[in-house]
């Protein structure tokens, strides 16, 4: 294939750009180095086992992070590809990951810049052994004005902005291609890694995701611990052709969300980790500031909704660096029917009672 057939990651950024005339750079180049990290991380993915890379961290016992979950040795490669890809550039005041208890300070010998990246640098670690699909997901943020200003070290409270303020969001996926999706928040698009070249090529552009599905992703092991919403919703959905929905739906549950997001962004579907019973100290499964925001405004530019089930996930304000949530995304009309399930009363399963029937009293 010609090489000008199909953009490069780079030109596709530059001519972004040109709409800006006033814009730096910085921004394009900061992203071009998440790019770079994730290419590095798509080269250590790619020898599994050949290169050393599977199994625990820690030479004697596995060690655990900061979310008291077990470092494969693939989550400490892929922190530090990020962190070395990304610490030297000028671009960035600090960053924060999954894998780190604490925000990463720019070393001293190095310029700080006026973005914060947040990222979890291997999603679905726990797919590594058995050769499926993992990724890497990133949110892009501006660093509060006295961080730029004084360029002091910064803290955990400096990335406390709602998914709302996000600049940009992105993936890459690790599967039977290496693809990056990217949103600077002007629609979603989604380049595929030229193996031969080593550059990303724009493949998908402008996606969209589909408002109405037959397919949703959950992970039923826990529905013991759903609460009544979510119970409701995927009832309806097992209960099929013969239920209040009319129409039978499929399953599907990777334990990789970077997978289930880009399976939904090609061809619709919900994905939802909802707030259980099963743990109080954890108020959901993923977290927040880099996994629930940077795939609620990727989902959002691609038309689809991303929530908490009780409220819009871009807005909320974020209190930890590690927080988790409660998280629903997909095709925009299941989102806002489980989201109208959360709002309406909890025994509305129960249609003998004329109490709780569509037409109640209780209903919004
Ligand atoms: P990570 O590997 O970064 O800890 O994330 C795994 C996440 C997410 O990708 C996936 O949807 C979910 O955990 C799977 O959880 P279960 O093991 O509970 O299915
Ligand atoms: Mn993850
Ligand atoms: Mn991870």
């Amino acid at each position: 294939m010609p090489l000008s057939k199909r953009s490069t990651l780079t030109q596709f950024l530059i001519e972004e750009r040109r709409r800006f005339p006033g814009a730096s750079g910085d921004f394009n180049a900061l992203i071009l180095d998440v790019a770079l990290a994730c290419k590095a991380i798509a080269r250590a993915v790619a020898f599994g086992e050949l290169g050393g890379m599977l199994g625990n961290h820690g030479e004697s016992g596995a060690s655990i992070n900061v979310q008291g979950e077990t470092q494969k040795k693939l989550d400490v490669i892929s922190n530090d590809m990020f962190i070395s890809a990304n610490n030297w550039g000028g671009h960035l005041a600090g960053m924060g990951s999954e894998e780190m208890d604490d925000p990463y300070q720019i070393p001293g010998q190095y310029p700080r810049g006026k973005y914060l990246l947040v990222f979890d640098p291997l999603d679905g670690s726990s797919n590594i052994d058995v050769n499926v699909s993992v990724g890497s997901i990133f949110s892009i943020l501006r660093a509060p004005q006295d961080v730029i200003d004084s360029g002091r070290d910064i803290k955990a409270e400096d990335f406390f902005q709602p998914g709302a303020q996000q600049l940009a969001a992105g993936y890459a996926l690790y599967g039977p291609t290496t693809m990056l999706v990217l949103t600077v928040g002007n629609g979603v698009n989604a380049f595929t890694l030229d193996p031969n070249l080593g550059e990303f090529k724009l493949t998908h552009p402008n996606i969209q995701i589909p408002a109405d599905t037959q397919e949703f992703a959950i992970n039923a092991s826990n529905s013991r611990f759903w609460e009544a919403p979510v119970k409701r919703y995927v009832d309806e959905c097992l209960a099929g052709k013969t239920g209040a929905r009319g129409k039978d739906f499929n399953m599907r549950w990777i334990a990789s969300m970077v997978a289930e997001a880009h399976r939904i962004l090609m061809r619709g579907g919900v994905f939802l980790y909802p707030r259980d019973t099963k743990d109080p100290s954890k108020p959901g499964r993923l977290r927040l500031l880099y996994e629930a925001n940077p795939v609620g405004m990727i989902m959002e530019q691609a038309g689809g909704r991303a929530s908490t089930g009780r409220e819009p996930m871009m807005g909320v304000m974020p209190t930890s660096l590690h927080q988790r949530i409660g998280l629903v995304f997909g095709s925009r009309n299941e989102v806002e029917r489980i989201e109208r399930y959360h709002r309406e009363p909890v025994a509305q399963k129960d249609d003998a009672n004329p109490l709780f029937a569509e037409r109640s009293l209780f209903r919004d």
